[in-house]
């Protein structure tokens, strides 16, 4: 894909990597989201940072280990210090996705406890009314060590669009139906966290499995369409837009995860090319 697409003639953008299919920024997407052309992504994908690491322990594969992902999920880093700079940290992200997609584009956002709420608000404040509320369910997730609640076995990915009774957002609702043996698709979807397989060109610590971008990309849109993710990571959401043939934008702040998601985007056959 062509940087001149997507990035306003005004700015000068730089890619980490740029094939004709997907273009890796690294960067701070507050900054970059703003260089972007309005109205250019049909869909968004965003697994924002959880801001959940509180120097607490988990359990991975039999072990005890803390629970911070990394400095970009502490408080701090985003200059998120309180409940209320979450929310705002939310708004504004959301704010200026909003301002990229397309009218009849759609947005994804998955989360946590820890902010999913706010994100939930954050996305009705900034114009957006939420579709679905997905809960995917874990069947193999990290035992609870404290022993001083239920284990935490879901996550929450909201499905939203443009609150605007023009907007006419695309489902695939044949497809789900094929997929899920010739019954409707349900808003729960079981299955096991990222298998090693999904890890073979490097370790991001809260990298989703790629079954739930499929679903996700294969219900919400079409082939060539352009896909964002402002929080990319390991590059999951790009590895499974080139499968299928869309295209990709991807923004992360760490070289480390860009060089992941290059790797892995590298490998990937397009289903019709195999
Ligand atoms: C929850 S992870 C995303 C994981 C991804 N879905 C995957 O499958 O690998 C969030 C990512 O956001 C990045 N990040 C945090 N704050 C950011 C910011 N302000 N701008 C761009 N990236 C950011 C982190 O480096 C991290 O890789």
């Amino acid at each position: 894909m062509s940087m001149n697409r997507i990035i306003k003639s005004s700015e000068k953008v730089t890619a980490y990597y740029e094939t004709d299919n997907t273009i890796l920024i690294k960067g701070n997407c507050f900054d970059i989201l703003e260089k972007l052309e309005p109205e250019s992504v049909d869909m968004i994908f965003a697994d924002p940072p959880y801001f959940l690491s509180n120097n607490g322990i988990t359990c991975k594969g039999g072990k005890m280990v803390s629970v911070n992902k990394g400095e970009w999920d502490k408080l701090g880093v985003n200059e998120v210090t309180s409940v209320y700079d979450k929310h705002e940290f939310n708004r504004k992200w959301i704010r200026l996705c909003g301002k990229l997609l397309k009218k009849n584009g759609t947005m994804w956002i998955s989360g946590t406890l820890h902010n999913i709420y706010s994100i939930g608000m954050a996305l009705e404040e900034e114009g957006f009314k939420i579709i679905n509320n997905i809960t995917w369910q874990k069947t193999n997730p990290p035992p609870n060590l404290a022993c001083r609640c239920f284990t935490h076995s879901t996550e929450t990915i909201l499905w939203a669009k443009k609150n605007d009774k023009k907007a006419r957002h695309y489902f695939d609702y044949a497809k789900m139906k094929e997929l899920n043996d010739g019954k409707q698709m349900k808003d729960v979807w079981t299955g096991s966290l990222t298998r090693a397989s999904e890890k073979k060109e490097g370790k991001h610590p809260t990298q989703k499995p790629e079954y739930l971008l499929e679903r996700i990309i294969l219900a919400s849109t079409k082939e060539k369409d352009v896909i964002l993710d402002p929080f990319c990571g390991s590059g999951t959401t790009g590895v499974v837009a080139k499968r299928f043939g869309r295209f990709f934008v991807g923004i992360d702040l760490e070289e480390e995860y860009l060089d992941i998601s290059r790797k892995r985007i590298d490998k990937t056959v397009n289903i019709r090319e195999e």
